[in-house]
């Protein structure tokens, strides 16, 4: 089947089209560097020339919340236009664990837009909500990053390895439209000031984490189990000290 990655030459899009390959399919990347801006829509209806499915995976580093909003909202117009103009018959879209109940973040806002849109649009639809990445920690420390010293919340949170969410998604994406939300999380529940301090030891970094709330980029609405996937979820196997094993050994 052809399969459309919006995104796909980023971190989830790369393993994502990787998957599709290797279970057969033919996956296309969409992104800028493909000559596609799905912002305005140009390059749209040539990427999904052919196309039976969608990954959409796009994302933004933009903190600003109406400058998030604004480009999830414009992304998912687009991409859900030209899929109606090609005959897609499956849009899937990857969201975040728990994102109803975070007000405060701009990121999360932006795909609260997106769900909406999505579970409100034409286009037969699954979306697939997952937990954070094993590499959210070291980054919410290069974040706050002050020298030899890092702001880190003592987020609890059930992480997942990017090759296992890419596996879900290539998996459904083949399959029938669901209709609902699916949650996918990993193994274990861990801490995201223990990881963090664990991932930069690895990379042999020295630097001091404060295990704060204050000053942190991510608000405290966000403590206690508001991140953790509920009883359904589907669970990845690749545990975080697999993860960095592999990305260390
Ligand atoms: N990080 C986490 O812990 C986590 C957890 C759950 C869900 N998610 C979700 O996962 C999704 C993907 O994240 P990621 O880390 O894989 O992102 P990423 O590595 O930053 O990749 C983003 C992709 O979007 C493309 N893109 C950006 N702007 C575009 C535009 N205007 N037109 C066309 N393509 C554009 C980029 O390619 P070009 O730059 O070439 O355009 C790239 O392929 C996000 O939606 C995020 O909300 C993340």
């Amino acid at each position: 089947m052809r399969v459309a990655v919006i995104g796909g030459t980023g971190l989830v899009g790369r393993h994502t089209v990787d998957a599709l390959r290797a279970a057969g399919h033919d996956p296309v990347a969409v992104s800028r560097r493909s000559g596609v801006d799905v912002t305005t829509g140009k390059g749209l209806d040539e990427a999904l020339d052919g196309v039976e499915a969608v990954v959409d995976v796009a994302n933004t580093g933009l903190t600003d919340r109406s400058a998030a909003e604004r480009f999830f909202a414009a992304e998912t117009e687009n991409v859900l236009a030209a899929e109606q103009r090609a005959g897609v018959g499956h849009h899937v879209l990857l969201s975040i664990v728990g994102i109803d109940d975070v007000e405060g973040n701009a990121h999360y806002a932006g795909k609260r837009i997106q769900q909406a849109m999505v579970s409100d649009g034409a286009i037969p639809w699954t979306i697939v909500a997952s937990t954070q990445f094993y590499d959210f920690p070291a980054m919410v420390a290069g974040w706050t990053r002050d020298g030899d010293r890092s702001i880190v919340p003592p987020l609890l949170m059930r992480p997942i390895a990017v090759v296992d969410v890419a596996a879900v998604l290539a998996e459904v994406a083949v399959g029938k439209p669901l209709g609902r939300l699916i949650e996918i999380a990993g193994p274990d529940t861990h801490d995201l000031v223990d990881m963090a301090r664990r991932t930069l030891a690895a990379q042999g970094d020295p630097v001091r984490l404060v295990a704060s709330w204050r000053d942190s980029p991510l608000g405290v609405e966000m403590a206690g189990e508001v991140l953790l996937p509920g009883d359904d979820a589907r669970i990845g196997s690749t545990t975080f000290e697999e993860w960095l094993e592999g990305r260390t050994g």
